[in-house]
C-alpha cells in the first residue's frame, strides 16, 4: 500500500517513513524543504536500504500538489506533517503561519476528495489544548484558548477536518503529540535545528560547546520545582503510532465515526529541570544552565491521559526519558561529524 508523507524530510516525517517502510508499506515524501533538507533521506535509506522519493513542492500551490497525485494514482492514505511549528515565530509572524499551515491543509483535503485517498492521519498537538482546564487531559478536554497562532492553526485545522469528513468515506485520524524528543537509536536521522527553538535542542547544543548556557524559563510555576512541566515522548514512539493509526484506518470496517482524535504522549509530566537531571545522568555530561524570567505563551504544566492510543490503536510507548536524552545526545554528536 501506498502512502504519502507530507514534511517526509522533517523531524517526525522522516522519523516516520522508516517506521512505515519496516511495517511494509511504500512511501514518496512531500516536502519544498523549506525547513528541512532531503539529505536525511540518506539516512532513512541507511536505515531501511530503501531510497524515498521525495516530491519538493509547496503544498500552498494546488496544482503543484495536484500533479503529485496525477502521478500517484495508487497513493492510498496520507499522513499529513507539512507544517510551521515555532510557537515564538507564529507570534511574530501570524500570516505567514495561517496562509502556510492552513493553504497547505486545504489543498490536500481538496485532492484526498478528488483522487478518492482513503485515509489521513493529521499531525495535531497538544498545543490545541491551550493551559488546559484538568490534568491529565483527556481527547475530550474542552479545548482552550490557543495560546499562540501556531496553536490556533492546529485548533482550526482540527475543525476543518472534522466538517471535511461528514462529506465522505474519507476516514481521518487527528493525532495530538505532546513533546516529541530524542532521536532514532542508529544515528541516522534526528532533529536538525540550526539555531535551536525546543528545550532538548538546546540542551544538547548547550553541551556540545555550541551554545554556552541553557537559560531555564522561569522557576516560579506552580510544579515540583517551579519549572515547566511537559509530557515528553519519544519520536520513536510517535512515529510508531502512526503506522498504528494508519493499520487501524486500513482494518476499519464500518465508517463511523470517520474522524477519530488520539493523545499521543507518555502520560507522565517531567519539569525542566528533571530533564536537566535526565541528560546530565543519561549522557554523563553535566549541563551548565541558569534560571532566567519566563517565557511569553508558556503553558504552566500539561501532560496526557494516553488510555485511549493504548486501547484502541494497541500502542506501547516503550522509550523512557533517559532513552530520550541519551538518542538526543549521540544524534547531536552525529550532527557534529555530518553536518547536515
Ligand atoms: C519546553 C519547555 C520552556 C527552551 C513544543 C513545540 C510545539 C508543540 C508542543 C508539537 C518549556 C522550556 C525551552 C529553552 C527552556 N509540539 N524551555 N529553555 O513550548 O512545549 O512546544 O511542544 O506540536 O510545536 O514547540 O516546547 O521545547 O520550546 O519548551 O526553559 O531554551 O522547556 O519554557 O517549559 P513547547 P519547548
Amino acid at each position: 500500500m501506498k502512502i504519502a508523507v507530507t514534511g517526509g524530510c522533517g523531524y517526525i516525517g522522516s522519523h516516520t517513513l522508516v517506521d512505515l517502510i519496516e511495517n511494509g508499506f511504500e512511501v514518496i515524501s512531500i516536502d519544498n524543504n523549506s525547513r528541512s533538507t532531503e539529505q536525511i533521506l540518506t539516512g532513512v535509506e541507511q536505515i531501511t536500504g530503501i531510497k524515498v522519493r521525495n516530491y519538493a513542492v509547496d503544498m500552498c500551490n494546488l496544482d503543484a500538489l495536484r500533479a503529485v497525485f496525477e502521478k500517484n494514482p495508487d497513493v492510498a492514505g496520507v499522513i499529513h506533517f507539512a507544517a510551521y511549528k515555532w510557537v515564538g515565530e507564529s507570534v511574530e509572524e501570524p500570516l505567514l503561519y495561517y496562509r502556510n499551515n492552513l493553504d497547505s491543509l486545504l489543498n490536500l483535503l481538496s485532492c484526498i476528495n478528488d483522487y478518492g485517498i482513503r485515509y489521513h492521519v493529521f499531525s495535531s498537538s497538544c498545543s490545541v489544548y491551550g493551559n488546559p482546564i484538568e490534568l491529565p487531559v483527556t481527547e475530550n478536554t474542552p479545548l482552550s484558548v490557543a495560546e499562540s497562532p501556531y496553536a490556533m492553526t492546529k485548533q482550526v485545522g482540527e475543525r476543518i477536518i472534522t466538517d471535511f469528513a461528514k462529506t465522505g468515506t474519507h476516514q481521518h485520524i487527528l493525532l495530538r503529540y505532546f513533546n516529541p524528543v530524542g532521536a532514532h537509536p542508529s544515528g541516522h536521522i534526528g532533529e536538525i535545528q540550526p539555531i535551536p527553538q525546543n528545550l532538548v535542542p538546546y540542551i544538547t547544543q548547550t553541551a556540545a560547546g555550541l551554545r554556552p548556557q541553557l537559560r531555564v524559563f522561569g522557576n516560579t510555576y506552580n510544579t515540583r520545582d517551579g519549572t515547566c512541566l511537559r509530557d515528553y515522548i519519544h519520536v520513536c514512539d510517535i512515529a510508531y503510532a502512526h503506522t498504528l493509526a494508519l493499520q487501524y484506518l486500513v482494518n476499519k470496517t464500518d465508517n463511523t465515526p470517520n474522524c477519530e482524535i488520539f493523545n499521543l504522549g507518555l502520560g507522565e509530566g517531567a519539569t525542566v529541570l528533571e530533564v536537566i537531571t535526565a541528560f546530565e545522568r543519561a549522557t554523563n555530561e553535566p549541563l551548565n544552565y541558569q534560571i532566567v524570567e519566563k517565557r511569553a505563551g508558556d503553558v504552566e504544566k500539561i501532560y496526557s491521559d494516553n488510555t485511549k492510543a493504548k486501547k484502541v490503536l494497541h500502542w506501547r510507548p516503550k522509550y523512557t526519558l533517559d532513552d530520550m536524552m541519551a538518542t538526543a545526545w549521540a544524534w547531536q554528536k552525529q550532527l557534529l561529524i555530518i553536518n547536515y
